[in-house]
């Protein structure tokens, strides 16, 4: 019903994502943005509002509370009152604005690495100190939290924990007994969680689930600031259109009073897609995790059989793959394959400089040809020796 293999040229148009190579042979499989064209049924309420011709301010109206609301009580057994709602126009200005909301001076922020940069920079900017802990990985080799490192880095001054689940770049989907142990552990500890979940309706494997951290118990879920958008899911970031949800009132005064000034109102566009999306997009929502799942298998048996030397986790939600790299004795990995016509994100922002991310949300021709590039490369190069 919906066609994902072919794709709108997007070159002159602004594209982060197409203009950011100077040498335009370079396919760019970086930033997290797809190729696809969004769902029609998004298009179809982008052009009728287009076609009333008044674009003047616009605060969020019943029809856009009651579709996330019912989105998140459907999708994620999540039950929300509309009060708790607040639309923003990102998750990373929230995510900052949340460092300066609910630390002061002198507090640290923890978070997971590798993780989503802006995790690793807002609490930088905010001048507050930040404490990083790796990932471990669990008798399932998945990635998970590392509790004994947790405890060994906290401080008394540790105010805020920033959560990415599922989990950019390594495609985790935390588990209710993880979420839960994490719960235990922010009560503990007194934070304040920010729960980051963006890809929470990019769920490729059928045998896992996301699961809202504020849903996993009462102690959570009036301590967390919840961050989400349908932004990633139907390819919108450009619309900029992205909700907190913060159930606690002495929270969400604090958040508010921060924010008051300094974000502005949501554009027209970006409520009606947000709208339809949570409204009509599920069908292509399923298509396209359908599409998704496809190449994340044409992805994984391509490095498994001509790039063994690329050390790759299963991963279970994102378009966005975390690819080990330091097998191959690259000293600049990203720089290498942009080299060679591949762009990818560079690991160090992340918090890894020998992994590279693959963004494999673009028509199935498309990232083989970027697979094939990558394997000429290396076999050129001399990367693929044992
Ligand atoms: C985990 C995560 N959070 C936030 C964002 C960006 O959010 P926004 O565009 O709403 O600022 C991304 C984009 O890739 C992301 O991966």
């Amino acid at each position: 019903m919906y066609h994902f293999d072919s794709c709108p040229d997007r070159k002159n148009l602004g594209s982060l994502k197409w203009e950011r190579y100077a040498d335009k042979s370079i396919l760019p499989l970086w930033v997290a943005d797809m190729d696809f064209e969004t769902a029609p049924e998004i298009v179809q309420a982008l052009e009728a509002r287009l076609k009333h011709g008044v674009f003047g301010y616009t605060i969020p109206y019943d029809s856009v509370h009651e579709s996330v609301i019912q989105y998140l009580s459907k999708s994620h057994s999540y039950e929300i009152k509309e009060e708790w709602l607040h639309f923003l126009p990102g998750l990373v200005p929230a995510i900052n604005l949340c460092c300066h909301a609910f630390t002061e001076a002198t507090d640290s922020v923890m978070t997971l690495t590798p993780v989503y940069p802006p995790f690793l920079s807002a609490p930088k900017y905010a001048k507050r100190e930040l404490i990083t802990v790796p990932l471990s990985f669990n008798e399932k080799n998945q990635w998970t939290f590392d509790f004994e490192a947790m405890e060994r880095a906290i401080r008394p001054d540790t105010k805020l924990f920033i959560l990415c689940n599922p989990h950019n770049p390594v495609g985790r989907v935390y588990t209710k007994e993880e979420l839960t142990q994490l719960s235990n552990f922010i009560e503990k500890h007194d934070l304040i969680l920010i729960s980051d979940e963006i890809h929470c309706d990019l769920i490729l494997e059928s045998s896992s689930q996301h699961i809202v951290s504020a849903t996993i118990d009462e102690n959570l879920a009036q301590r967390t600031i919840t961050l989400m958008a349908p932004s990633k899911t139907y390819n919108l970031p450009g619309l900029a259109c992205a909700f907190s949800i913060i159930q606690d009132p002495k929270k969400r005064t604090q958040f508010y009073k921060t924010i008051r000034g300094i974000i502005t109102e949501i554009n027209c566009f970006g409520y009606a897609a947000c709208d339809a999306a949570y409204r009509h997009g599920e069908p292509w929502r399923i298509e396209l995790i359908r599409y998704l799942n496809n190449n994340y298998t044409i992805l994984k048996s391509f490095i498994e059989e001509s790039m063994p030397q690329i050390v790759f986790k299963p991963m279970q939600a994102t378009y966005l793959a975390w690819l080990n790299t330091s097998q191959l004795n690259i000293k600049s990995p990203t720089q290498f394959f942009e080299k060679h016509g591949i762009g990818l994100s560079d690991g160090t922002p992340f918090g890894d400089s020998n992994y590279v991310r693959l963004n494999f949300g673009c028509p199935k021709n498309r990232l083989i040809e970027g697979l094939e590039r990558m394997h000429e490369a290396l076999k050129k190069e001399g990367n693929l020796s044992e």
